[in-house]
Formats: C-alpha cells, sequence, structure tokens
C-alpha cells in the first residue's frame, strides 16, 4: 500500500458515513451515507417515515450518532459517543414551522444568530426583499414571507451548511413554487451547501443538484434528477419520482420487447422476466404507431391523462397534448420511443 495517498479535490462539505441509527431498538436507518461537495444543494427524497428527518438531526447534532461517523468540512464532528453539539457544528437549520420569534420583529429575529448584529440583520431584510419590515412581527408576516425571514436568520451566521426539514410544506401550492424559487436563488447566490427534505419529486427535481432517495432507512439511489427520473435502478424509485407504465417482459438477447419496440436490456440473462418502465409523457399520437382504444381521458390544463388499451391487453397510461380531447371507445395509434425506457428487474421491489 502506498502512503502517498492522493488527497481528493476538494473537501466534502458534509459527509455521513454509515449511519446506522435506531430508536428504542426499532430500526430507523441503515447503513446511511451521502457525502455533499460544497455548494451542492442535494434533497432527500422519500415516503413518511423513511428516515429522512432522521437524517438531518443527526448532521444537526440534535441527536446522537450510534453507528457511523459524520464530517462537516473534513473535520470529523459526530462517533458514537461523541459529538459537538449543534451550535459548534456551523449548521444552519429551517424547520417546517419556520419556528420565528413570537415576540421580537424581524430585525431581531434575525439577529439573534449574530450577537444581535442589528445592522446585517438590516441588510438582510433588504436581500430578502423585505427592507421596509424591520420592526413588524413575524404574526404581521404572510406564509411566504416568514419562510424567508427563517432562511434569512438561519443564513445570516453564515453556516457551513444548510439543513432544511420540508421548509414549504405548509405553504400553499402556488406560494410555494414562488418560495422555493426564491429560496434556490439565495442558497445559490451565497454559494451554501444545502440538505433539503423533501416527499414531493417535483420539489426535489427543481431544487437539487443531486437526489437521494431514501426507503426504509436505506439511500436506494443517489444521482442528479434527470438521472433518478429518467434512469431509476426499481420499481420504487420509478413510481416514487412520477407516473409510471410497467411493461412486463423477458430479456432476450440483451433485448427486452414491448409493443412499441425493443428497449436495451444487456444486464438482464436471457429468459429474465423485466418490467419496461415507459413514462406517460414518453407516449405520442402518431398515425403510424401501434392501434389502441381509449378506455379514459381527463383532461388536466392544457394536458389529459388518457388510459388506452393495446391490442394485447396492455393498458397504458400517456400525456395527452393539444387538439380534441380522446373519447372512451375511440380508436388511436401510439408511439413511444424506447430509448426513453428503462429496464428494472420485475422483483425489485413495488411500492
Ligand atoms: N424520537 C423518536 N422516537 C421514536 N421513534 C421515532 C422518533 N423520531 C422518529 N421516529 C420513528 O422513526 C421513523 C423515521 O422517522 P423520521 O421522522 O426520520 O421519518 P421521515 O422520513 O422524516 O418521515 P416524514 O416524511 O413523515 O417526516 C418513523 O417510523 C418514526 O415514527
Ligand atoms: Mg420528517
Amino acid at each position: 500500500m502506498s502512503f502517498a495517498q492522493p488527497l481528493p479535490a476538494t473537501v466534502p462539505a458534509l459527509a455521513l458515513e454509515a449511519l446506522t441509527h435506531a430508536y428504542a431498538a426499532v430500526p430507523v436507518l441503515r447503513e446511511f451515507s451521502l457525502t455533499l461537495e460544497p455548494g451542492e444543494i442535494a434533497c432527500l427524497l422519500g415516503p413518511s417515515g423513511c428516515g429522512k428527518t432522521t437524517v438531518l438531526r443527526l448532521a444537526a447534532g440534535l441527536e446522537p450518532v450510534q453507528h457511523g461517523r459524520i464530517l462537516i468540512n473534513g473535520k470529523t464532528v459526530a462517533v458514537p459517543g461523541a459529538g459537538l453539539p449543534p451550535e459548534r457544528r456551523r449548521v444552519g437549520f429551517v424547520f417546517q414551522d419556520f419556528a420565528l420569534f413570537p415576540h421580537l420583529d424581524l430585525v431581531a429575529n434575525i439577529a439573534f444568530g449574530i450577537n444581535g448584529d442589528r445592522a446585517a440583520a438590516e441588510a438582510w431584510l433588504r436581500r430578502i426583499g423585505l427592507p421596509d419590515r424591520a420592526r413588524d412581527h413575524p404574526f404581521n408576516l404572510s406564509g411566504g414571507e416568514q419562510q424567508r425571514v427563517a432562511l434569512a436568520r438561519a443564513l445570516a451566521p453564515r453556516p457551513s451548511v444548510m439543513l432544511m426539514d420540508e421548509p414549504f410544506s405548509s405553504l400553499d401550492a402556488g406560494l410555494r413554487r414562488e418560495v422555493r424559487r426564491q429560496t434556490l436563488a439565495l442558497l445559490r447566490e451565497t454559494g451554501i451547501t444545502a440538505l433539503l427534505v423533501t416527499h414531493d419529486p417535483d420539489e426535489a427535481m427543481a431544487m437539487a443538484d443531486r437526489i437521494a432517495v431514501m426507503r426504509a432507512g436505506r439511500l436506494v439511489q443517489v444521482g442528479a434528477p434527470e438521472e433518478v427520473y429518467r434512469r431509476p435502478v426499481d420499481r420504487f424509485v420509478a413510481r416514487f419520482m412520477g407516473e409510471v407504465n410497467f411493461l412486463p417482459a423477458i430479456a432476450q438477447s440483451g433485448r427486452a420487447e414491448t409493443p412499441f419496440g425493443a428497449s436495451r436490456a444487456e444486464r438482464f440473462a436471457d429468459g429474465t422476466r423485466v418490467v419496461v418502465m415507459v413514462r406517460p409523457e414518453a407516449v405520442r399520437a402518431d398515425p403510424s404507431g401501434v392501434p389502441a382504444t381509449v378506455i379514459e381521458a381527463q383532461r388536466v390544463g392544457g394536458l389529459a391523462d388518457v388510459r388506452a388499451r393495446l391490442g394485447d391487453g396492455t393498458e397504458i397510461d400517456w400525456h395527452w397534448v393539444g387538439g380534441r380531447l380522446p373519447t372512451a371507445g375511440e380508436a388511436v395509434r401510439l408511439a413511444a420511443d424506447p430509448a426513453e425506457f428503462a429496464v428494472l428487474a420485475a422483483g425489485s421491489a413495488a411500492r
């Protein structure tokens, strides 16, 4: 073994190493590892109860590490039996309920974590677009404004890592989008590393450089949004990320046949039962496509969700765009590009 270990190009801002955790002997995390590069925004995504908040609480120092290790900027901050307290980890948090101090005005709320520096707090208020609200109290603000103040309060002490647990979930859908955009802009502008928890795949795809999908305490897949969406590792991830059709097939000579054509399936041995993932938006009406009969169609704004049955009985959901909405019983022809499909093990966990 060489002693001259090559140094990594950058020291990760946050490294969570093989975290295994249980509450009163009930296992919650199993060998969970994730590394964030400086300035990276990552989302933890997964169903309720899969352990997302537990990961954040461990990173923050609100929960002692049982197995594994946590490093911030290359420095160990927690191992079993020892850990820096939250205030010495240089992490910022924004939780679901914002938790602003109701009895303090906005300047005092933001100045709280920076030794009462009101001038700096006022600069943050300008930065988040609330320059004239210094003397207001949180209860005079809209949900979106409160969320921005909570973010400014967490960013003001210039933490190394920002931890955010479903920070937009108490906002209604329209506002959530707007606040999400502002938050992302502020995180990018400050170049801060952030780990954000959500159970909304669209939110994760809108915010994250990388998405870490969790299931039952384990990391199932980590990758860029495009990768996780288009190349999920299994049926669970495929379905969790968005609407999906699974067409059963048998791998043969590195291919899996579907009514739309063959998809590449080199990693499966001949005769393996697989499912071919076809996203509804990959399917389109096409005069030279395969014949199908519309079962039902539902308009959703300018699009429609249509279900159709192919000649072999396969039912397929597709996203129809423009023109007259097809009606039940109508004959259509459908096409899709097999290069857009992903071939997955048939036996991999469905939800
Ligand atoms: N303090 C605790 N004591 C005992 N069990 C807990 C505690 N906190 C969480 N749990 C349990 O651990 C599991 C993981 O909880 P966690 O809060 O990490 O999930 P989550 O992914 O954040 O879920 P959600 O999306 O609902 O917020 C759940 O089964 C939960 O009931
Ligand atoms: Mg949670």
